[in-house]
């Protein structure tokens, strides 16, 4: 990686923004566009520069329409697509893999930092405004680049650094802060705790045999309020249960505070989760709102947040019981079932250890197939090559990373699509 020349290139990438008189920041609507997006709005902010901000689900060849009498445009988390080319002013902030656009791109791919594992387009905002380094963290891990590497543990190191983030090894359950013990317990699902998982009663005798108790005088305890005796008793008890199968599972790992949040959002992985369950919502101003720190709108959030997760467990359960095996590739035809904004979370969460890529599909918003593709690294498919070459074959248009992306197509296209998508995958294995 040539990280000197990616941070000339960030500085470049500040002028030119900085350059704008009124630009309209599009941003993508995921966990990583609305950090980034974020992080962007607030340099303006910081700066007292004039802007707008709009968050999209994709940059497709409508979105360009409407764009076209815009004189200034900074594209962050998106870009990929050829007719940026004809649009005015552009600035793009991206880590897709992306097409030639004639455009200034500030993109870590193009000095040989993986866009896809080792930072995100929220670590490269943070690397050319230099605010807001937390959110920089959020992004990364909302778009699965855990645990950190290259640029993401430089950006980590900044961050502790500057006290915006505080990193210990820990249980990697979700909801360390805000859930009860018992709804930690039961609905942390990776991994699935056999007996334990989605039984509340199971999770809270659990607890009770362990002596750990559930409540103080108050409220309700959370895993932070345990001491370190009470959670290695828990830990303990949990990895002797999962012993009896024979599959390692990561327990422990690298976990992330952020201590200039709330208490409901310093949990750097919950944060990313409650932004997901705004923007694939298609509440993109309530996630920048938690971003830039707006306490009004937190509990409008966690609302969200609830909904996203119970659509997630629904589709998981759903996706477990439908997904059907096409030889090179799994797929799961989730039409009128699961949201065309969460399909792909709930494909990455069944993928579980396969070694096949899994290829999903939803009802799009304007009446096309949602694609959404996710694969491990070891299986060595580019799946941002397969899914773009697959659907601008037949009239869609798509793309993403090598382990993640999407696509939308013609309703009337997925035999088509199925077909390229098979034939791409064999060429790329062998
Ligand atoms: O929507 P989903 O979560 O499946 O998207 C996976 C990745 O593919 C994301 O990084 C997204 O930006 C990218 N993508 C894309 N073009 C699309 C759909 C998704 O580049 N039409």
């Amino acid at each position: 990686m040539d990280f000197e020349k990616f941070i000339l290139a960030a500085e470049e990438a500040k002028k030119i923004a900085f350059s704008f008189s009124d630009p309209i920041i599009i941003h993508h609507y995921d966990a990583d566009g609305l950090s980034s997006g974020a992080i962007v709005k607030k340099a303006f902010m910081l700066a007292n520069l004039k802007h707008r901000t709009l968050g999209i689900k994709k940059l497709d060849d409508a979105a360009i329409e409407k764009l076209r009498n815009e004189k200034e445009i900074i594209f962050v988390d998106l870009g990929n697509n050829e007719r940026v080319s004809e649009l005015k002013d552009v600035l793009i902030i991206d880590h897709h893999q992306s097409k030639t656009t004639g455009k200034p791109q500030i993109n870590p791919l193009m000095y040989g930092i993986d866009g896809g594992s080792e930072l995100s387009s929220s670590g490269t905002a943070y690397f050319v405004f230099g605010n807001d380094i937390d959110l920089g963290l959020v992004g990364a891990l909302g778009d699965m680049q855990y645990p950190l590497q290259g640029a993401n543990k430089i950006m980590c190191e900044q961050g502790i650094a500057k006290g915006e983030i505080k990193k210990s090894t820990d249980l990697r359950f979700y909801g360390r802060h805000s859930r009860s013990l018992v709804q930690f317990l039961a609905y942390s699902d990776e991994p699935f705790i056999p007996e334990i998982s989605y039984n509340e009663e199971h999770a809270q005798k659990l607890l009770e045999d362990l002596g750990i108790n559930l409540k103080t005088t108050e409220s309700w305890r959370v895993y932070n309020d345990l001491n370190l005796e009470e959670r290695k008793k828990l830990i303990s008890a949990i990895a002797e249960i999962l012993s009896q199968n024979k599959k390692k599972y990561k327990l422990i790992g690298d976990v992330y505070d952020l201590p200039k949040r709330s208490l409901k959002f310093c949990d750097a992985h919950e944060f990313s989760t409650v932004l997901n369950a705004c923007g694939r919502h298609g509440k993109s101003e309530l996630g920048i709102a938690v971003c830039l720190g707006d306490e009004t709108v937190y509990l409008e959030a966690l609302d969200f947040l609830a909904i996203h997760k119970r659509m997630i467990r629904d589709g998981i359960a759903f996706a477990k019981k439908s997904i059907i095996d096409l030889g090179v590739f799994s797929f799961l035809d989730a039409r009128g079932i699961i949201d065309e904004g969460i399909v792909g979370i709930v494909c990455g969460m069944v993928l579980q250890n396969g070694i096949k890529p899994i290829v999903g599909i939803a009802n799009g918003e304007t009446g096309d197939i949602k694609v959404s593709t996710r694969t491990y690294k070891k299986t060595g498919i580019n799946l941002g090559i397969l899914v773009s070459e697959a659907s601008e074959k037949i009239g869609g248009i798509g793309g993403g990373h090598a382990v993640a992306a999407g696509a939308s197509i013609p309703k009337n296209k997925l035999n088509e699509f199925l077909c390229a998508v098979k034939e791409n995958i064999e060429k790329q294995i062998n």
